[in-house]
């Protein structure tokens, strides 16, 4: 299949590659030329596993990248818009980067083609692309809009794509239908995965062959919407669980795995923490709040789950507080930039939001995050500097501050922490350690939804001890 990809971003340019990888002629169309130009030279300008072997793979063979919209719609049959839906101040999604790729496509029609929407959108969107794209000249016969939302998660996008838990395709329109269903059929019928050399490894608990699920246009913008507000739902509610926690004693990592292993809730999403952030959950559940108002039906459930992730990040800067006594002139290390582990993300993230803070209170930060510390830079300003790992950034810091939860932040050589602090407080907004372990290292460990492991306690452990 010949495949146009607009947008060459987490979303477009791991489509692209992963298209490129299932056997189809793929040309990504990005209108930012600096991007343009480093995937042209070779390089990966986003932080994800396995895309730069995609990308050198299928690069200049499979897969070629280019500014011209034009060109590659007349050269593709099946054109998926991928390009950004930021939010607008009033929280709904501003669509205007669809509408003028909507409005570049139908002036380049050249046959029938299928627009496919690949972005985040509300619902009635494919309905706004087709009217669009008539109003611009293009005839109804010549076109199909697809919905075919994607579910990847950022750190884990190719492994996600390939991989996927399900294939979402809203068609109203058989002939389109059609045409994705082919598009995708080396992952729904299980050739990829029978592929003899080259193949992504599995991840744990992969579904193979991928299940797909046919649905009208509508619905599948729904089930977009409708997926990542359930998410974060689940991650705004053990928080709030967390928080009767801390006020009863009790441990949230207990009640989690309690809630969790009940198999109609499930264990994942249920880790308490400062919240969610990211490109997509917040501007998301905004944007599925202003839509169901906006088709007349109020959602209050879905403001309460913004409130507690907002209240979630104050309540970590209170603990900070509380642990330091008083912030002004602190030195403070802090482990983690992206808004979660494995990305170089840093949209929307808590930890930025965090540091922001603590320098308005005129601490200095230093800060040390394996891959989003170039991001970080551009956006921040004050009195920070980056280290070059976790341990140059507890020198002599008053405290150690865990925001994001990278694989690596939970494996620290604590006793080596604990030297180079000039106070040995941990404040881990991730919980990423046992309070046992912290107990035993020593160390004066705040967590969140769990009950503080002070000095006292662990000198006491250690006089009953001997
Ligand atoms: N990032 C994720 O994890 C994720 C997951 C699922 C869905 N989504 C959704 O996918 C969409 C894209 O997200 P992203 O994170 O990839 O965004 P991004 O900002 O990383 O990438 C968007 C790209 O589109 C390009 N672009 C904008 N207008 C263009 C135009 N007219 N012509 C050509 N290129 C143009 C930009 O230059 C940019 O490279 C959003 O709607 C998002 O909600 C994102």
């Amino acid at each position: 299949m010949k495949i146009a990809v607009v947008g060459s971003g987490y979303v477009g340019l791991v489509a692209s590659a992963c298209f490129a990888e299932l056997g189809h002629e793929v040309i990504c169309v990005d209108n930012d030329p600096e991007k343009l130009a480093a995937l042209v030279r070779g390089e990966t300008p986003i932080h994800e596993q396995y895309l730069p072997e995609l990308l050198a793979r299928h690069r200049g063979q499979r897969l070629k990248f280019s500014a011209s919209l034009p060109e590659a719609v007349r050269a593709s049959s099946v054109v998926f818009v991928a390009v950004g839906t930021p939010p607008r101040e009033t929280g709904d999604a501003d669509l205007s980067y669809v509408e003028a790729v909507a409005r570049e496509i139908a002036q380049s029609l050249n046959g029938y083609k299928v627009v496919v929407e690949k972005s985040t959108v509300p619902v009635y969107t494919s309905e706004w692309i087709r009217r669009v794209m008539q109003l611009t000249g293009a005839k109804a016969a010549d076109f199909d809009v697809v919905s075919n939302p994607e579910f990847l998660r950022e750190g884990t996008a190719v492994s996600d794509f390939l991989y996927p838990d399900r294939i979402v395709i809203g068609a109203d329109s058989e002939r389109a239908a059609q045409i994705l269903q082919e598009i995708y059929a080396p992952l729904t019928k299980g050739t990829y995965y029978a592929r003899s050399a080259g193949v992504i490894p599995e991840p744990p608990g992969a579904k193979i062959p991928a299940q797909l699920i046919l649905t009208s246009a509508k619905s599948a913008e729904l089930i977009k919407h409708a997926s990542n507000a359930f998410l974060a739902l689940k991650i705004s509610f053990i928080n709030a669980v967390a928080n009767v926690c801390e006020a009863v004693d009790a441990d949230v990592e207990q009640v989690a795995l309690g809630i969790g292993t009940d198999s109609r809730i499930g264990k994942r999403f249920l880790r308490a923490g400062i919240g969610y952030g990211g490109s997509c959950f917040p501007k998301d559940v905004a944007a599925f709040r202003s839509v169901a108002r906006e088709c007349g039906y109020d959602f209050p459930m879905l403001q309460e789950i913004i409130r507690v992730n907002d209240e979630q990040r104050k309540r970590f800067l209170k603990k900070v507080r509380t642990a330091l006594w008083t912030l002004r002139g602190k030195r403070l290390a802090v482990l983690g930039l992206a808004y979660k582990g494995g990305t170089d993300d840093i949209r929307e993230s808590p930890a930025l939001d965090i540091i922001r803070s603590l320098l308005s209170e005129q601490c200095s930060v230093v800060a040390y995050d394996p891959a989003a510390t170039e991001r970080a830079q551009q956006v921040i300003t004050g009195d920070i500097t980056y280290a070059e790992d976790p341990y140059q950034a507890a020198v002599g810091a008053d405290a150690l501050l865990i925001l994001t939860d990278w694989e690596g932040f939970a494996a620290l050589d604590l006793a080596r922490i604990k030297s180079l602090l000039r106070y040995p407080i941990v404040i881990d907004g991730r919980n990423l350690y046992s309070r046992e372990t912290m107990q035993k290292e020593g160390l004066l460990y705040v967590s969140v939804g769990r009950a503080t492991v002070e000095l006292e306690s662990s000198r006491a452990s250690a006089l009953a001890k001997e």
